[in-house]
């Protein structure tokens, strides 16, 4: 039998038997339910074990116990309730970075939604040209294409958008106190949990594509981080003192993230204004912000309903697009 014509049986009656996990299923049953012999039946269930899925056999019988915590199409796609993010998953095993591969789709046959899911990253990149530490199997490393019908210059708020979909996600998964530190750092406690980094590929008034890539720390643990980043990083295992799934933390996310999109589209950030603000870990703090070569420093009043950051410098009001924020006085 030509492996693919196997990975199909499995995935068919790994379907069949995970309908009603842990009711035993006999395999006469399985047999007439996807018309195969009982060799049919046996390889399909020895590949299902092969892809980490926990069954429990009797001589004449078999039970769907668990699935794996693997970012597969097979996993994240299962009862997925979303409309066209993550409609198409590829993941893989190890790469470079999910954001290149995405746009990499994007040029050529990818639509909008589309996600790219890896277990490790090699070359796993930051904001401001910074690394992100990819260990294999601990956190959630992916990318979204989206080809969005609005101009470029309503793109910056996609990525304040994602920030409070993300932070909405992990505070469902979450005892700890969850912050954006904008404009698209999730916190736990004020350490970095999550990040985003949104690469935008357009002409002068139309956008190519968007690729929103988004790493969270998930499972870490403390030896998975770097020495300079213990203080400043943290991971919801960490948090939480037990491990987390991500398959299930990653599908919540997915389903926040369609609806912050879909409002998007329609009124910007109005929709998610009350939470940016309600999120912020900068309200009310005194900040330097470097913005190109100046360096400005004023407290935090608001963000505006565009995702602004508003400061007050010498007793002016001085909105801020984009930027580096470091907190001077917590
Ligand atoms: C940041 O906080 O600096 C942004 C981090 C973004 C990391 C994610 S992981 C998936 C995607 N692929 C990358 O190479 N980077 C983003």
């Amino acid at each position: 039998m030509n492996p693919l014509e196997l990975e199909q049986r499995a995935d068919r009656l790994l379907l069949t038997l995970r309908k009603k996990p842990g009711v035993y299923f006999k395999i006469s049953v399985l047999e007439r339910a996807l018309k195969l012999d009982k060799l049919g039946v046996v390889e399909a269930l020895a590949e299902i074990k092969k892809w980490g899925y926990k069954i429990r056999t009797r001589p004449d019988a078999v039970a769907f116990i668990k699935a794996p915590d693997s970012l597969t199409p097979t996993e994240i796609g299962y009862r997925l309730k979303t409309g066209t993010i993550g409609r198409t998953i590829v993941s893989y095993r190890s790469v470079k970075s999910t954001n290149d591969l995405a746009a990499e789709l994007a040029q050529s046959s990818a639509g909008e939604g589309t996600v790219v899911t890896a277990e490790e990253q090699t070359k796993g990149r930051g904001r401001l040209g910074r690394k992100w530490h990819s260990p294999p199997g601990t956190g959630i490393y992916a990318s979204i294409v989206l080809k969005p019908g609005f101009k470029p210059e309503n793109a910056p708020g996609l990525s304040v958008m994602t920030a409070v979909a993300l932070a909405d996600a992990v505070k469902k998964f979450c005892g700890g106190d969850v912050r954006i530190k904008w404009p698209n750092d999730v916190l736990i406690n004020g350490k970095k949990t999550a990040g985003i980094l949104t690469e935008l590929t357009a002409d002068k008034d139309k956008i190519d594509y968007v690729i929103i890539g988004v790493g969270i720390n998930v499972n870490q643990g403390t030896g998975n981080f770097h020495e300079e980043l213990k203080n400043i990083a943290t991971s919801l295992r960490r948090v939480n003192r037990r491990k987390v799934n991500r398959v299930k933390l990653f599908k919540t996310f997915l389903v926040n993230f369609e609806n912050e999109y879909k409002n998007y589209t329609r009124h910007q950030l109005k929709k998610a204004h009350g939470r940016i603000r309600k999120y912020s870990s900068l309200i009310g703090h005194e900040i330097k912000i470097q913005l190109g070569r100046r360096l400005i420093e004023g407290k935090v009043v608001d963000i505006d309903a565009t995702g602004r950051l508003i400061l007050e410098c010498e007793g002016k009001k001085v909105p801020v697009i984009a930027g580096e924020v470091t907190v001077v006085k917590e």
